[in-house]
């Protein structure tokens, strides 16, 4: 990231996301939790949900492979997982505040390249380009070529990620990408599904999670400083609101109406790991082509 590179609202939020995490549930994982159906859920669970969710990907990632790029690879927990296993990791995430704490975890042996994805060029090329929860952050249709360009002619794609139904709305959460434009994207690249697993009733309970949370500490803690506010500034107070209006409802829409839950995430989105191989072929509008024409 270019110095003068301003903050994004998206970086901004992973970055109060991995500072609470590390704080109240102890754990410096940036993915969801995949729970088991006999692991409470609770926060003190959840490092032990995320240590599960690594076992899962690592778990599906194909014999052979020796070298993998982790993209948007957060605070460099899944790397060191990836490395503890014996492979090869390159790390490319834009955000120097996560990256200076994954440069801590995981040495100078690890190279991690200060980068949007789309961006990155290197020489080398990888066995596996992985993406756990950093694709719905990509640009479709390039992220997609440039992974293919990234990859040895027998490599891996891996996601882990959520996607979005198609529905009439857009729901009380945002990201990722509409799976049906997804699979549109990806049939134009030499890329072939390998594996796809949905794993949504296991990430679901995340956002129970997080919704109990913002309902039982945040929101009386938000009511409670408004009232103190309103009552020692009231001409101060009404302005703020007054000004700050529209964003102050959206907020208010999106976090403090108790709809992120579960239950929603299960309608509005679905978690994929899925698994591609790079072939020589592609498939462009029911055709199929040599890779390169
Ligand atoms: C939710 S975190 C996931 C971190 C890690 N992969 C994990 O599974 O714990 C998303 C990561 O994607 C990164 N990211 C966002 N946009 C990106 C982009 N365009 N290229 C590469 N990484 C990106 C963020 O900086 C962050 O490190």
């Amino acid at each position: 990231m270019e110095k003068n590179q301003k903050l994004s609202v998206q970086e901004l939020g992973l970055e109060c996301a991995i500072v609470l995490a590390e704080y109240l549930a102890k754990t410096d994982d940036l993915h969801y939790g995949y729970w088991d159906s006999d692991v409470p859920l609770e926060l003190a669970n959840l490092k032990q949900a995320q240590e599960a969710h690594s076992n899962f990907l690592l778990s599906h990632i194909p014999p052979g492979v020796k070298t993998i790029l982790d993209v948007g690879s957060g605070v460099g927990a899944l790397a060191s997982r990836l490395k503890a296993a014996g492979y090869e990791v390159d790390c490319v995430s834009p955000s120097p505040f996560l990256n200076e704490r994954a440069r801590r975890r995981l040495g100078s042996d690890t190279p991690i390249f200060e980068s949007r994805f789309e961006e990155f060029q290197t020489e080398k090329r990888y066995d596996m380009v992985l993406f756990s929860e950093s694709f719905q952050y990509m640009k479709l249709d390039i992220a997609l070529k440039h992974t293919c360009e990234l990859l040895q002619p027998d490599g891996y794609l891996l996601i882990c990620d959520f996607f979005k139904n198609p529905m009439p709305d857009r729901g009380p959460m945002g990201g990722g990408h509409y799976l049906a434009k997804f699979h549109d994207s990806i049939s134009c690249q030499p890329l072939t599904l390998v594996t796809d697993i949905d794993i949504t009733a296991q990430t679901a309970p995340n956002l129970d999670l997080t919704q109990g949370f913002v309902t039982a500490v945040v929101q009386p803690m938000k009511e409670r400083a408004c009232e103190l506010a309103r009552q020692r500034q009231p001409f101060l107070y009404k302005m703020i609101r007054w000004t700050l209006s529209k964003p102050i409802e959206q907020v208010n829409k999106k976090y403090f109406t108790g709809q992120r839950t579960g239950a929603n995430f299960a309608i509005y989105k679905t978690y994929r790991l899925m698994l591609f191989s790079k072939d020589k072929t592609c498939i462009t509008a029911g055709f199929l082509q040599p890779s390169g024409l």
